[in-house]
């Protein structure tokens, strides 16, 4: 057989405690565990071709011929994959993004998941989901969660074989998201980036990793008692925390805009003003994200249209694990795809 193929869907996720800090580069070995929701509306769908006949690696984003830099990024995570199995043909990679790409919300996330899923079904691995987070860690370190749906933990390990994702909770208990998309552009400061500097220059990081194991086992208690309060709180200050220790970094940097705050306190006037519970947390991008209860988010949204343009408010509930698709699925995703970005 001259061909093996694979396809896959992974939903991004937000960190509710973040991931920030590497103490392994090569490895994708975070400095802190974090802990995630992973959201229904957003996600990459992704399919790998193993051909003879290929000379090379190709890889397609959103059926776009992507550069050579980003062509090598998918080679190198598909060796770790033929080094483990002996698979000594090339690839194309097909991926649709229904997700901005590298605008700090999560598409690196999706993307990685998808990617591993697609990549372990055209090879055939029987590999526990556990598992494959730790290849998909080496793609992206936020992927490793993405494998699962709901409430997801990344344990930081104490080595490669066990750094990886396991499922806390499915979320099914009221809880969304919304998310103010004040900027869909792609970010000046990849999070790898902006996350290598910190580590090596911010006084404050030590702090970021101690207090931020605490935030972890306190979160994981307040979602076994569904205690939805305790969550969104730990969620903001956890947030807060990590752009905090960009502002403390030399040279100093912020992912923030002024649009970022204009949405920080909308956030804060609404909540106010409906005395309804919402939380809010930032990634490596302008964009704000909101952990509310699912049945408060008709109200919040309406209320923060007042202060947003109504297309930068966007809802999401839990959403589920990374799945294997169908070509009949693929082909369907590959026309939703074509006809939404006609109509843009
Ligand atoms: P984001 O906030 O969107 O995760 P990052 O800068 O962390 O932003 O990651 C974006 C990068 O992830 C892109 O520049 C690209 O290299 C990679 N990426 C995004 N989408 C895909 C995809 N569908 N398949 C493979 N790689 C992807
Ligand atoms: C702020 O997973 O994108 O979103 O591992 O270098 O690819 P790499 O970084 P990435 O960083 C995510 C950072 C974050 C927090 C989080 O998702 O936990």
């Amino acid at each position: 057989m001259s061909k093996k193929v694979g396809i896959a869907r992974a939903h991004t996720n937000i960190a509710l405690i973040k991931y920030w800090g590497k103490r392994d580069k090569a490895l994708f070995l975070p400095m802190n565990s974090s802990l995630s929701l992973t959201l229904d509306a957003f996600y990459t769908d992704t399919k790998v071709i193993f051909d003879a006949s290929l000379p090379a690696d190709t890889f397609y984003l959103n059926m776009e011929k992507q550069s050579q830099k980003e062509i090598e990024k998918i080679s190198q995570f598909l060796d770790l994959f033929r080094e483990y199995t002996g698979e000594k043909r090339f690839a194309c990679v097909e991926s649709l993004n229904r997700v901005p790409t590298a605008a700090g919300l999560a598409s690196s996330a999706s993307a990685f998941a998808a990617l591993a899923l697609a990549t372990a079904t055209a090879l055939g691995l029987e590999m526990s989901r556990e598992e494959l987070s730790t290849f998909a860690r080496r793609g992206s370190g936020s992927s490793t969660r993405s494998l699962f749906g709901g409430f997801v933990e990344w344990d930081m390990g104490t080595t490669s074989a066990d750094s990886m994702a396991h499922p806390i909770d499915d979320a099914s208990w009221d809880i969304g998201m919304i998310i103010l998309a004040v900027d869909t552009g792609k970010k000046k400061i990849a999070s790898r980036v902006g996350m290598e500097h910190t580590v090596q220059t911010s006084p404050f990081y030590s702090m970021w990793v101690e207090t931020a194991a605490q935030d972890l086992q306190d979160i994981k208690a307040a979602i076994a008692q569904k205690d939805f309060e305790r969550v969104g709180q730990l969620t903001e200050h956890n947030g807060m925390k990590m752009h905090a220790t960009t502002l403390s970094a030399n040279p100093p940097f912020t992912y923030w805009t002024a649009d970022t705050m204009k949405a920080q306190e909308a956030v804060r006037q609404v909540r106010e003003d409906l005395a309804v519970p919402a939380y809010m947390t930032m990634d490596a991008g302008p964009n704000v994200k909101v952990l509310c209860r699912a049945s408060d988010m008709d109200e919040l949204v309406t209320a923060l249209k007042e202060y947003l343009p109504a297309d930068q408010v966007l809802t999401s509930l839990p959403g589920s694990g990374a799945y294997v698709l169908s070509e009949a699925d693929w082909q369907e995703s590959q026309a939703t795809f074509s006809k939404g970005v006609a109509h843009d």
